[in-house]
């Protein structure tokens, strides 16, 4: 799906090269509403209502520019992403997320058996994001990912990702009791519902800075990248590197990878993105995407799998006074000059900070 050519492109664009089109496909033509099937809910599995749950519009917030809301963020809420779980025999359960609809179609392309996960989309992508719209598309993805699989794992379902060319599928490889574990269940739904970007109709700026301790982050993260053989190929371990700043409460954000230690100022932390004041900003995480696993086969699993990372991050730090905001549109030239990249072994593809606000 996303390819060493997409890879180049969106890096062209970047360093104010010509701009090279990413072309996304839809393969939402080949479902098909299947008018012999009445739906009842009782018919379907409660997992699977729940899962289709997390592509539901939780929010509406009136008094900014992306009044959407979803379990999981999505630029400029576009929220693209159409989700289907198969029944088996070519049908497949989704829900409207305007009217809340469960609807069943059919799709004879795929193949699929019972519990298994089809991720669509209608293609909402405005002309300026021609260059990095599959980018944006698999980051949004990764980041839905997490939350299916993680929610699929409290009722015993273990999915397993499969990208070939033009569809992104969850393979169900196991499925063991179809108890929910309540008390986690609802701890992550309240995640779910708690997890914001912060405002947009202001830069944000010098905020309540909520202190978070940077081992702890810093362990959360690494263990998460551990665990990632468990969606995605194992080797997708080696392909994601994270550094992560924690502000001393000055402006001054403290990180340490494993060639250095150092630290940056605010001001310049501002020079990478300017809709942020990085001072009110309690920490950052850079993903960078390490040249050794790029391919046209690794590609794919790699940048959904640092949506899915960065998701794990929203939720974990999700909280009524607190935001959470994934960022793509930084300047990776100055990210690499200010944080030391070794640029010919790293690229810095994501970003996501967070703050507080009173
Ligand atoms: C892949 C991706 C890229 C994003 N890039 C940016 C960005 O560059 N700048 C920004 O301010 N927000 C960015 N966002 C955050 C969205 O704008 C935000 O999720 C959306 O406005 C919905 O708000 P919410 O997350 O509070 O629900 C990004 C989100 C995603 C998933």
């Amino acid at each position: 799906m996303y390819t060493i050519r997409d890879y180049i492109g969106e890096l062209s664009t970047n360093y104010g090269l010509p701009d090279e089109k990413q072309c996304l496909k839809s393969g939402l033509m080949n479902f098909q509403p299947d008018d012999c099937q009445q739906f009842k809910e009782e018919n379907y599995h409660e997992l699977y209502q729940l899962i289709l749950s997390l592509n539901d519009y939780i929010r509406v917030n009136l008094k900014t520019h992306y009044k959407l809301h979803k379990s999981y963020p999505s630029p400029r809420s576009l929220y693209p992403v159409k989700v289907f779980i198969s029944l088996g025999d070519h049908k497949y359960l989704t829900k409207d997320d305007i009217s809340g609809e469960y609807l069943v179609y059919r799709n004879s392309k795929l193949k699929t058996s019972e519990g298994d996960i089809a991720i669509d989309f209608e293609d909402k992508y405005p002309e300026y994001y021609n260059h990095i719209k599959k980018s944006l598309f698999l980051l949004e993805i990764g980041h839905l990912l997490y939350n299916i699989t993680t929610l699929a794992l409290y009722g015993g379902f273990v999915y397993k990702l499969e990208s070939n060319g033009h569809n992104l599928l969850l393979r169900l490889e196991e499925k063991n009791s179809g108890l929910i574990n309540s008390s986690k269940f609802d701890a992550f739904m309240e995640s779910c519902l708690l997890r914001n970007s912060g405002p947009y109709q202001y830069r944000i700026t010098q905020t309540g800075i909520k202190a978070v301790n940077f081992d702890e982050l810093n362990d959360f993260i690494e263990h998460r990248i551990s665990e990632l053989g468990v969606l995605f190929h194992p080797e997708i371990r080696s392909g994601v590197s994270a550094v992560c700043g924690v502000n001393d409460g000055m402006g001054n954000f403290h990180y340490r990878t494993t060639s250095d230690t150092g630290t940056v100022d605010y001001k310049q932390l501002n020079q990478i993105y300017p809709y942020i004041n990085f001072y009110g900003v309690s920490f950052y995480v850079f993903f960078y995407l390490n040249h050794t696993n790029l391919s046209d086969d690794h590609l794919t699993p790699l940048i959904l799998a640092l949506g899915y990372l960065t998701q794990s991050i929203c939720l974990k730090y999700a909280s009524r006074e607190r935001y959470c905001r994934p960022i793509k549109s930084f300047n990776i030239d100055e990210v690499e000059k200010l944080m030391k990249v070794d640029s010919a072994s790293y690229t810095p593809y994501y970003l996501v900070i967070s703050g507080g606000f009173e």
